[in-house]
């Protein structure tokens, strides 16, 4: 019977922020075939001693698919280990297609995504009743490019909780643009390496977000989350207010 090749989310950077079931797949590994430029190495010491690693940061697709398929045809567990969630900006939808094609069988673990981690690490709820409801995650256009219909422009009128991945390089733009939408003084945190022991995070107005991360010569793992929900005082939720009743609280 052949076994599927697990595409695993690794989580942000630190080991304890793996789920239980991508620790347990990495423990069982032959083959490793990691994200090098994006992955704490820490996490990839967790492999047996006996587990092949293969960095991909300078393999191509064809390459990267030909071990995939060559490893496993072999009858060898492996893993295929992604930064964060692997469903979030991962290109992992052009292997599916080339393990689909091939008949190969595969499942996906996800992983903690850099959103999440810098929310946690700040202690906050991007969600705030009252206040914004809706998180979007998106990106600057940059030589990937951006449909039309999912401008900056047009994401930013909802001054939603706006988590910007792949944006460091663009961020003079793309603050230029937030700011014909949400106040100047609308909280974004910069979140560098979250969860890395370097990791770095700062939470300025919106009109530093691109002087900051100048001052701090970011380029590379940077997470941008502007949103209304990180000022310092918020009203409070129905949830758990005396005069809110649903069905595990009736009024009785
Ligand atoms: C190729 S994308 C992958 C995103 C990843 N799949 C996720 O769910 O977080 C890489 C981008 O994710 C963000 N990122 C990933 N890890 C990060 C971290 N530890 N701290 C801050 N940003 C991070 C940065 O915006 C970085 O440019």
């Amino acid at each position: 019977m052949q076994i599927p090749i697990s595409i695993v989310g690794a989580g942000p950077g630190a080991l304890d922020l793996l789920t239980r079931r991508a620790e347990d797949l990495l423990r069982r590994a032959d083959v490793l075939i990691w994200t090098d430029s994006l992955i704490n190495p820490e996490i990839t010491e967790i492999v047996p001693a006996y587990c092949e690693k293969i960095p991909t940061s300078s393999l191509t697709l064809e390459e990267i698919l030909a071990l995939l398929i060559e490893k496993n045809q072999e009858g060898k567990k492996v893993i295929r280990l992604h930064d964060g969630d692997p469903c979030l900006y991962g290109a992992i939808s052009e292997q599916i297609c080339g393990l689909l094609e091939a008949g190969i069988d595969f499942e996906i673990i996800p992983g903690v995504s850099a959103y999440q981690a810098t929310a946690a690490t700040l202690k906050r709820e991007l969600t705030i009743p009252g206040v914004v409801q809706t998180i979007i995650l998106t990106r600057a256009s940059g030589r990937t490019g951006i449909p039309k219909k999912e401008c900056l422009q047009s994401l930013a009128a909802h001054q939603a909780s706006l988590c910007l991945y792949l944006s460091a390089r663009h961020v003079e733009e793309s603050q230029k643009i937030l700011l014909e939408h949400y106040p100047e003084e609308t909280p974004v945190a910069i979140s560098y390496r979250i969860s890395w022991p370097d990791e770095w995070l700062t939470i300025v107005p919106l009109k530093e977000m691109a002087s900051t991360s100048r001052e701090k010569k970011l380029i590379r793992t940077t997470l941008y989350l502007i949103s209304p929900a990180l000022r310092e005082t918020q009203k409070r939720s129905k949830l758990y207010s005396p005069e809110h009743h649903h069905l595990f609280r009736p009024n009785e």
